[in-house]
Formats: structure tokens, sequence, C-alpha cells
């Protein structure tokens, strides 16, 4: 897709950090958006910041974990603007503990926010791309979907599925819809509130997180890491530009090529190696 001029987004996780740069991104390009997020208050904040600019776009609350929500905002897109062009589906949690300290609904919410979602997002908004005539889907995942560091396993997990399921994507359509792209968002670490994501967990009706050693320990360790990371506008600037190259991935930090070649290299010699993927 070349030509973002009068077309339309829609973003998830769009209140905030990566999301909130990548609505603001495509605003810029021209595009009408549909910013969503769970937080109303959040929402309106950044749909307002974005008009006073000049920009049409608008506003609608959904919970991603939730397949009617995912379907609602499609409708509400749909009504809003009247097609859909590129769909970011980017909403995310990070929950740290090992596997013996996260419960079973720790587990449900970072699949449900992160993976599951995705998969509704897909269901719900590939129609609509299509009806557009030409389109793209970008995943947020994680270098966390290219290799795993022990204590954030529900996250490791979703963001693998994340990939796997772009990946799939992509090959369906370059088989049989070569005018809808896909591309997989892989951040390494970018300065949002990503470590605060237990913020999200009331809004989800998901209970507290129950404290842990390890997630003090992650936190001492992930916060200052994601303080020190790169911008979210440069996340967003490397998405538009994959878009119009139809690049599959958007590795966000070429030192996590190496990382990659380091696990295949572990593979082939029957080695598993740790990273630290934000
Ligand atoms: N920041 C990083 O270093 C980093 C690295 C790799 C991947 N990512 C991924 O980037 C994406 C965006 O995260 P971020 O870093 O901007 O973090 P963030 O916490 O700043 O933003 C996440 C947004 O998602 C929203 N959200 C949370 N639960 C939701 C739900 N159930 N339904 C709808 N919206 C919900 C939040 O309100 C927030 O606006 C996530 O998928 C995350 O896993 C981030």
């Amino acid at each position: 897709m070349q030509n973002f001029e009068g077309r339309v987004a829609v973003v998830t996780g769009a209140a905030n950090g990566i999301g909130l740069a990548s609505a603001t991104r495509f605003a810029e390009e021209g595009m009408r958006v549909v910013l969503s997020d769970i937080h109303a208050q959040e929402l309106d904040g950044a749909v307002q910041g974005l008009r006073e600019r000049g920009y049409e776009v608008t506003g609608v609350v959904a919970d991603v974990s939730k397949v009617d929500q995912v379907e609602n905002l499609a409708a509400r897109a749909l009504e809003a603007f009247g097609a859909v062009h590129i769909l970011h589906n980017n909403a995310g949690v990070l929950r740290a503990g090992t596997m013996e300290e996260l419960t079973l609904e720790d587990w449900q919410w970072v699949l449900g926010v992160n993976l599951w979602s995705v998969i509704y997002g897909i269901k719900a908004f590939l129609p609509l791309i299509r009806q557009a005539g030409e389109g793209h889907m970008v995943n947020t995942a994680s270098t966390a979907g290219l290799q795993a560091t022990g204590g954030i396993g529900p996250y490791n997990v979703s963001k693998f599925g994340v990939v796997g399921l772009t990946e799939t994507l992509r090959l369906e359509l370059d088989e049989g819809d070569p005018t809808i792209g896909a591309s997989v968002l892989c951040p390494g670490s970018v300065r949002t509130r990503i470590c605060e994501s237990d913020r999200n967990r009331e809004a989800a009706g998901v209970a507290p997180g129950v404290p842990s050693a390890t997630e003090e320990v992650f936190r001492s360790f992930a916060g200052p890491v994601i303080e020190a990371g790169i911008d979210p506008t440069e996340v967003a600037a490397m998405i538009v530009s994959a878009i119009r190259n139809n690049d599959f991935w958007i590795l966000t930090h070429p030192q996590w090529k190496e990382v990659i070649h380091d696990r295949v290299a572990g593979l082939q010699r029957n080695q598993l190696v740790s990273g630290f993927g934000g």
C-alpha cells in the first residue's frame, strides 16, 4: 500500500506508547484514524490531542481480549469512516513471574490481550480490508516472540504466537490476495509504560496480580532497560515505511539480528539460548 491519503487506519492500544505514536503517524500521513483502547479517559485525551492538531480521528473503547468488543470496533470504524485499509493490532500487556508463581488468570489475561486479540482482529477486519480493495495488517509481537527469556512465560508464548500467526497470514495473503499486506512488528526496548501493565487488569475484569519475587527482580532489571529504549515515534516511522515496502519483519533494533543468529546457531548445536525482549 503506497497511498495513505484519505484512507482509514484502526489502531488498538492507541491511548499510549507505540499505539498512540502509530495512530499519530497515520494521521500525519493524511489518514483518518480510529483509535481504540480499554481506558476511556486516556483514549479521550489522545483523540482530543489529535483533533486539536486538525486530524480526522475518532475513539472507540474496546477490551481487545473480548471478541464482541473487537467486532463492535470493526462495526464502529466502518460506521465512522466507511472503510478500513489498515489495522494495527497493537494492544498488549506484560506480566512477570515464573510458571510456579503465575496464576491461570495471569495466563488467560496475557494471552487474551496479546494473542487472541490478534485472532479476533484478523477475523473481524480482514473482510473489511478486502472490501476496501487494498490494505495492510500490522501485528505487534516483540523480540520476546523470537527469543524466550525466563520469568515472562505468558508474554513469550503470546508473542511467539503473534509471529507464527502473522507469518501464516502473510503466506496466505501472498498466495491469494497480494493487494493486502501483513507485517509483524518485533520491537526491542521502547520507552513506554509496558512494565506497568498491571494498571490494565481491573478494566479487563482481571483480579489484581499476586506479588512475586520474580516480578520484583524483573521490574528492577527491565524498568531501566525500557526507560532507556527508543522513542515510540521512531517505531511509528518504521511501521509506515514497512507498509510502503510491504516488508514482513519490522525489527526496531538491528542488534537483535545477532541474537536471532545465536538462536539459530544454538538450535543447530542443540543448545537453548536466552534473550531479553520488552
Ligand atoms: N515497550 C516495549 O519495549 C515493547 C517491546 C516489545 C513489544 N511491545 C509491545 O508493544 C505493544 C504496545 O505496548 P507499549 O509498549 O506501547 O505499552 P503501553 O503500556 O504504554 O501501551 C499499551 C496500551 O494497550 C492498552 N491496553 C491494555 N490492555 C488492553 C485491553 N485489554 N484492550 C485494549 N487495550 C488495552 C493500554 O491501555 C495502553 O494504552 C504491546 O503489544 C507490547 O507487548 C512493547
